[in-house]
């Protein structure tokens, strides 16, 4: 009996062991979907007398990519300036350049798809899309047409692709104006000009007004390797493998009692324009260490890029709310095109953390009061704000924290920028001193501070 139970107890012992030895394999064995050891964000946010600027990019170790990209964005900031200082001002709103980027990569090459929007006058906002391939082994970069090994070829298989499996995808939109559908799925290289690699499939991305109206935003299609290996040349094929589903790994998120933070100084640190790779990974680890809980609004863009970095913040019991999907501002978007940056956001947000998100924060602070009911969402605004994109410095940024904070303060940070979490930890270390405490908005939601269901908006807790 003694003996079998010994047995018994180390069957068990060993299968936990296997089960935990698994449960970890599969956690960090998962292959990340960029690979993020060749390159940093950069951002760029200015606010001039008319206009309002928002730009970020990728810079890596290479001189030549880097001097692609940096042409772009510096004759597109030369020409939208020079535009400003023409133009008189005509309507209350500022006049607007964002560029934004997306990024994939395999293990050889970055795809990274730019979008710049200018909103000068007129209507719409005015886009131009770019798209630039760096194989990272042979430092070089690549022409769409290197990609393939016969153009003509690949653009009748890449055209039959799309055909089907937009039809497939989007049947609603693709029939609501069918010439326009079949123009944009034509073979010719306009209409197939934004595709990203990644390790498991390729995305084609057809703007607005290629294959569906304006309004239908951005159409995308995923195409596994299996399906276009035969014409991509040797070393850009890929894995001719069924896409892995993520493994939903159970983790206890990290609350704390509400009870110990009541009759308590409190401040809401927020974060926005996040995540980013570097920075947002070292302000966690910072909060973690100190015990603090804080609100992250995120861009949509760039959550779907690292949800594993929104997971960790999520998981560590800080809030998750919107940014909005491109961060443009509110005063020059239709009604239509709000909701679709909200609606956009907030599905990458439910993906990545699991639950739906009710606060937002708009664009550089612009929004009409009726633009709160149109999007459903409670609006966070702030009380303090250091600047911290424009001085970039530590001691500038935590003097103005700790001058300006007190009882009730809702902070404006941003995680981009290291001098920024530099100076977040080190006025969170002093005020923890003078007894204040770091709340979440829901937290405060919880004690009764904000009321989230209503759709109103804050600037400072009550
Ligand atoms: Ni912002």
């Amino acid at each position: 009996m003694v003996k079998k139970n010994i047995i018994c107890k180390y069957l068990i012992l060993i299968i936990a062991l296997a089960l935990i030895v698994s449960m970890i394999v599969v956690f960090f064995g998962t292959k990340k979907e960029i690979n993020y050891s060749n390159f940093h964000n950069v951002g760029i946010i200015e606010d001039g007398k008319n206009y309002n600027i928002k730009i970020e990019y990728p810079k890596f170790n290479s001189k030549k990519i880097n001097e692609k990209i940096e042409k772009l964005v510096n004759n597109e900031l030369k020409s939208f300036k020079e535009k400003c200082n023409k133009l008189k001002k005509t309507t209350d709103f500022n006049y607007e350049l964002n560029i934004q980027y997306e990024i994939t990569s395999t293990d050889r090459l970055y795809s990274i798809h730019f979008i710049t929007y200018k909103y000068l006058e007129g209507a719409h906002y005015e886009r131009t899309d770019s798209i630039y391939y760096y194989d990272y082994i042979d430092n070089d970069l690549i022409n769409w047409d290197n990609l393939f090994k016969n153009k003509k070829e690949a653009l009748e298989e890449l055209s039959i692709l799309s055909t089907a499996g937009l039809k497939q995808k989007y049947k609603e939109y693709i029939y609501s104006d069918k010439t326009m559908f079949e123009e944009g799925v034509s073979p010719i290289k306009k209409n197939y000009k934004y595709i990203m690699f990644s390790d498991n499939h390729i995305e084609i991305f057809f703007p607005p007004y290629q294959v569906a109206p304006w309004s239908s935003g951005d159409l995308s299609l995923k195409i596994g390797y299996g399906d276009i290996n035969d014409i991509l040349i040797d070393k850009y094929k890929g894995i001719e493998e069924p896409e892995k589903k993520e493994p939903i790994t159970s983790y206890k998120r990290k609350t704390r009692d509400i009870n110990e933070l009541k009759n308590k100084k409190l401040i809401a640190l927020t974060f926005d324009d996040g995540p980013s790779w570097k920075t947002t990974r070292r302000l966690l680890d910072g909060l973690r260490e100190r015990d603090v809980r804080v609100t992250f609004f995120v861009l949509g863009n760039r959550v779907k890029q690292m949800p594993e970095i929104v997971k960790k913040a999520y998981d560590d019991g800080h809030t998750i709310g919107s940014h909005t999907y491109s961060h443009k501002s509110f005063n020059n978007l239709k009604d239509e095109e709000i909701k679709k940056e909200v609606s956009r956001t907030n599905e990458e947000i439910e993906k990545a953390i699991g639950k739906k998100t009710n606060i937002l924060r708009p664009p550089y602070g612009e929004y009409k009061k009726s633009m709160i009911k149109l999007t459903g969402m409670t609006f966070i605004l702030w009380s303090v704000d250091p600047q911290d994109w424009k001085y970039k410095n530590v001691e500038k940024v935590y003097n103005h924290i700790i001058d300006n904070a007190k009882d009730g303060s809702i902070i404006l940070l941003h995680d981009l920028y290291d001098t920024s979490v530099d100076a977040a930890l080190m006025a969170i270390d002093k005020l923890l001193e003078e007894g204040y405490v770091f709340v979440s908005i829901e937290e405060l939601e919880k004690l009764g501070k904000l009321n989230l269901s209503s759709g109103k908006y804050y600037y400072k807790i009550k």
